[in-house]
């Protein structure tokens, strides 16, 4: 289905208020098919997880947006309806702080208009108060995480809270965490390890006081490239038992990289040195999806994508100093992988169905 180009914006702008009313948000006067991340969750919950992917730079942009359209190669391929997805795309502190947080905003503008069948979310990724707080005043965020989960129950809750009101006043969901991601080494015993995973009746708890709109939930995954060792995996007795006390609240699964290992292996054949990665399975993505994990975060994928081409690039061609012949080849390898990332998610062929319940909802 066609979505806007900026030319027609002006002109369709009625028809489309009026189709897209309740989740398209105006910005002076244009449409923006950045939606909010709450009607995302709406449509996925139960079925499938939308993907959440952090980005730092322009080719990672252009290669997000062209894989969750299905393209490969160039942003003016046909979408292919049966790969696109809806997508979050998220930005952590450390990409705000790495050129500079207005170069993101406009990139992601301009991913909008190169872009128009997309629709999507932008989240702030592992937000202190402050940083939450630049996000919901400056308009451009469907959503922020606030990760106070480093401090004790009650304090996580009381800043939880105080974000909330603040982001509820603009219409601006939050993600909270609550439990600590952690390693999963052999050499920790598995009482302390289980002493990490959030707490199925203190989510309860959590949830109502602080008024948040998702939970982060420690199950087993940790951020990063070494996540198990062994044949660890998600915890999902811990899922079900979150989800049994809070039915229909969208869970949030950070550390889900699944560190491929043809990823690894052509780093390290390029001259990296990656020891023992592994990451979480991508065949327990949807399983943890229809038990209400609806937000699947990953980076580390990416950056492993991005590592390996411009390796293999300048390992084959000792000779090429020009940013565009591994950029070119990093943008179709990182747009066909988030394809097939999307496909294990479920969220793969999702679109039109989005679109024409965001429609509906009129
Ligand atoms: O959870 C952390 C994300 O992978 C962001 O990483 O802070 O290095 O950008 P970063
Ligand atoms: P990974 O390191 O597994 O990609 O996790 C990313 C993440 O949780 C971002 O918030
Ligand atoms: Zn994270």
């Amino acid at each position: 289905m066609a979505g806007h180009t900026p030319a027609v914006v002006g002109e369709t702008k009625a028809a489309f208020t009026q189709f897209f009313s309740v989740s398209v948000r105006e910005r002076e006067g244009e449409i923006s098919m950045i939606v909010t991340t709450k009607d995302l969750f709406n449509h996925a919950y139960g079925k499938y997880a939308v993907g959440a992917y952090n980005i730092n730079n322009l080719e990672q942009t252009v290669g997000l947006f062209r894989g969750n359209l299905g393209l490969k190669n160039s942003n003016d391929e046909k979408i292919d309806t049966k790969k696109s997805a809806p997508f979050i795309i998220q930005l952590s502190r450390g990409a705000r702080g790495f050129t500079d947080k207005r170069f993101l905003e406009a990139m992601i503008r301009a991913a909008e208009e190169v872009f128009p069948d997309a629709i999507f979310a932008v989240h702030l990724d592992h937000g202190t108060e402050e940083v939450c707080c630049d996000c919901i005043d400056s308009g451009f965020y469907s959503s922020v995480m606030i990760d106070a989960s480093h401090d004790p129950f009650d304090k996580n809750i009381e800043t939880t809270r105080r974000v909330v009101e603040r982001a509820h006043d603009k219409g601006i969901s939050v993600e909270a965490e609550l439990g600590m991601l952690g390693g999963v080494e052999e050499d920790i015993s598995v009482s302390a390890d289980h002493a990490c995973l959030t707490d199925p009746d203190q989510a309860v708890e959590f949830v109502e006081r602080s008024g948040c709109d998702s939970l982060a939930v420690a199950i087993g995954t940790s951020h990063g490239a070494y996540k198990f060792s062994g044949s660890q995996g998600l915890h999902f007795d811990r899922i079900e038992a979150i989800q049994k006390v809070l039915p229909g609240f969208p869970m949030v699964m950070h550390g889900s990289s699944s560190v491929p290992k043809n990823w690894v292996e052509r780093i390290n054949k390029a001259g990296g040195k990656l020891g023992a990665a592994s990451g979480v399975s991508e065949d327990q993505y949807l399983p943890a999806a229809k038990l209400g994990v609806t937000k699947v975060n990953i980076d580390t994928d990416g950056r492993l994508v991005w590592c390996g081409i411009y390796r293999e690039t300048f390992r084959d061609k000792p000779d090429d100093f020009d940013p565009r012949t591994p950029g070119k080849p990093f943008m179709a390898a990182y747009a066909e992988y988030i394809t097939g990332k999307n496909q294990k998610l479920g969220s793969a062929g999702q679109l039109e169905s989005l679109r024409a319940s965001l429609g509906a909802a009129v």
